[in-house]
């Protein structure tokens, strides 16, 4: 066995906390090899609550469980930690406009990134899933002057994998024989799920559905899906948004298939022509730890207007969260 790892999660006694600190603790991140210790981040409010989880996460006896951190202090859920998945956000409330949004989001990342600046392990890697995520994880950073910004990222891998699956159910194969999906922006409506470069078994997946079925049924229904699920299970995607941000994590940690790529929201540095600096949806290849963008691919009029759109939105958030960086 390996030493092990800290790994901090806020929001640990929510939805997709419960659905997502077990798997973590059972080794689906990092392997059956690395046993970690959990920081969980909750309100005070929330802290009987997260006892109870704490509770069964004793109870799995997991082998790969060294630890248990519970606390309502920024300050001890991020010290020393190698890993982190800002889960916890606030939540739309009825009639709230998008500015509002950012701004009482702005007030739970802001100092959580100055917590993980001031406190956590130079090399962490930071994973922003409560939504908007990806102007979050902006905030986030933008208040961590001392580390790296690439090391903050956002979740679009919940879109990756939902494109995957319709892509596999229309052409009748497993989800394994797709490769090259790419959700390039923001995780929001204005998402672009790209398959211009995507596979099914080694075939151009363009060449096996029509242009009509990819605009009007594919693109929607994976910028979608979140409304569905909320319609049908009455809650958020709660599993599968956990299990996304599992592959999110092992992938950076451990590194990607060869011959494929995955999508991650990551620091822009111009590539393709976006914004530098918002955090916008890449593909990405990951080895030795560090992810790179996958350069040199052939982008047509189509998706040009639809990446522009979904870089606009986060110009937009940018714009309106700028008030709340720290000065360099
Ligand atoms: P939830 O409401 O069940 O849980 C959120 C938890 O965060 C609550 O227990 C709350 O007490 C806690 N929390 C709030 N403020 C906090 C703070 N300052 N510090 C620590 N904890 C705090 O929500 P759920 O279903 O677990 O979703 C969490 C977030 O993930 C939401 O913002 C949701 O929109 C987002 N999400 C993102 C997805 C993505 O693909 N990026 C997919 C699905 C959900």
């Amino acid at each position: 066995m390996k030493a092990p790892v800290r790994v901090a999660v806020t929001g640990a006694a929510g939805q997709i906390g419960y659905a997502l600190l077990f798997r973590i603790a059972a080794g689906d991140m990092l392997g059956p090899d690395q046993p970690v210790i959990l920081h969980l981040l909750e309100i005070t409010p929330a802290l009987p609550a997260l006892n109870g989880v704490v509770m069964e996460l004793n109870d799995c006896a997991f082998p790969t469980l060294h630890g248990v951190v519970a606390t309502d202090d920024v300050n001890v859920a991020f010290k020393d930690v190698d890993f982190a998945l800002l889960v916890g956000a606030r939540p739309r409330g009825p009639g709230m406009e998008r500015k509002d949004l950012l701004e009482a989001n702005g007030a739970i990342f802001a100092p959580q990134g100055k917590a993980i600046n001031d406190h956590a392990k130079r090399d962490v890697r930071v994973l922003v899933v409560g939504n908007p995520a990806n102007t979050n994880a902006l905030i986030a950073q933008q208040n961590a002057p001392d580390l790296d910004p690439r090391r903050f990222t956002a979740m679009v891998r919940l879109d990756h994998n939902r494109a995957i699956s319709q892509l596999a159910e229309k052409t009748g194969a497993l989800n394994t024989d797709i490769a090259k999906v790419t959700i390039w922006g923001n995780h929001s409506s204005t998402q672009y799920p790209d398959i211009h470069q995507t596979t099914v078994k080694g075939k151009p997946a363009l060449s096996l559905v029509d242009q009509t079925w990819y605009e009007n049924d594919f693109i929607p229904v994976v910028q979608q899906r979140g409304a569905a699920i909320i319609k049908a299970r009455g809650a958020s995607s709660a599993a599968s948004a956990a299990s996304a941000a599992i592959d999110h994590m092992r992938n950076w940690a451990l590194g990607t298939a060869a011959g494929d790529w995955v999508s991650m929201g990551i620091p822009s540095d111009g590539s393709y022509g976006i914004e530098p600096g918002v955090i916008y949806g890449y593909p990405v290849t990951v080895s030795n730890g560090s992810y790179e963008i996958v350069q040199g691919l052939e982008i047509n009029a189509f998706s040009r207007a639809r990446m522009d759109a979904t870089d606009r939105e986060l110009r937009e958030e940018r714009a309106a969260v700028e008030h709340l960086f720290a000065k360099r």
